[in-house]
């Protein structure tokens, strides 16, 4: 793992799994770390943890919805000045509600588009307009594997993780010119309350080294992840097995 760059950041989705971990990555390598999630009182656990350890505060709990779009411009402007600057942000707030083979949900696929996508742009466009103008910064998108290919298991949960990676390439698009850096991670199975009661999943490992293997690729501006690396090549041959080949086989 390298050293982790970074002097302050925003994680969002901070209060559990992936989003937790990496938010104490952070704090431990002495960055001012901004936790954003609905649960103010997991956040501030959190918050209380990672600064009993620090003579200074080092993180810093701001609760929030990111359904509440029109709360992001106030809040990020907040932050920013709260840390004294911006040098990261990581994405990581999702949901992926259980979805039945003969389902559709109106309710569940709106709110996994606020949750996985609006929020999202809201949060990443006001990173895009900073980093731009100050010419350096990391914005860290996580995506899935799940937006490879459509699957029959999740409709909108993939296609909202595609959504996720066909924005970020353009966000990438247009700030890796100002020397930005935009990183899109794909994790397979995560040990998390996401995949909690999910049965047996295949290649399943540990927030943490989902984690440790985000931020090694973010520090290193690595533009596409896949965690853990196996995901590359298996991802690569799923998407090429032809669509009615793909139908067939109902994976
Ligand atoms: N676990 C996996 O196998 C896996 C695989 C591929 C990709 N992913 C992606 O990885 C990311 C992290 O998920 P995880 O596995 O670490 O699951 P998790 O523990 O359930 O974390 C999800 C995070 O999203 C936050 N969140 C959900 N709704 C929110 C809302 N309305 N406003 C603000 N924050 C909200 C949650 O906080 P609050 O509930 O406190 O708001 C929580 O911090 C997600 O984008 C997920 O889609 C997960």
């Amino acid at each position: 793992m390298p050293t982790l760059p970074w002097k302050r950041a925003i994680v969002v989705g901070a209060s559990s799994g992936m989003g937790e971990v990496i938010a104490r990555r952070l704090a431990a390598s002495g960055c001012k770390t901004a936790l954003i999630a609905r649960r103010e009182s997991e956040l501030n656990a959190l918050r209380d943890a990672l600064n009993a350890e620090n003579e200074a505060p080092i993180a810093f709990a701001y609760p929030h919805d990111v359904a509440h779009t029109h709360e992001v411009n106030a809040l990020f402007a907040r932050i920013t000045q709260d840390l004294g600057g911006l040098d990261l942000i990581v994405y990581a707030s999702g949901v992926m509600p259980p979805v039945g083979p003969q389902e559709y949900d109106i309710e569940k696929d709106a709110l996994m588009i606020e949750v996985n996508v609006t929020g999202a742009v809201a949060w990443l466009n006001e990173a895009a307009a900073r980093f731009g103008k100050a010419k350096s910064g990391t914005i860290v998108g996580i995506s899935s594997v799940a937006g490879d290919r459509g699957r029959t298991t999740g409709p909108v949960y993939g296609a909202s993780k595609a959504f996720l990676n066909t924005y970020l390439e353009a966000l990438r698009n247009r700030v890796a010119r100002h020397g930005v850096k935009v990183v899109t991670v794909k994790p397979g199975p995560v040990k998390t309350p996401m995949t909690q009661g999910l049965g047996k999943l295949p290649f399943i490992i540990s927030a943490d080294e989902a984690a440790d293997t985000i931020l090694a690729a973010a520090a290193l501006g690595v533009h596409t992840v896949y965690v853990p690396q196996k995901w590359r090549t298996i991802m690569a041959v799923i998407r090429a097995i032809p669509s009615p080949i793909f139908r067939y086989l109902n994976i």
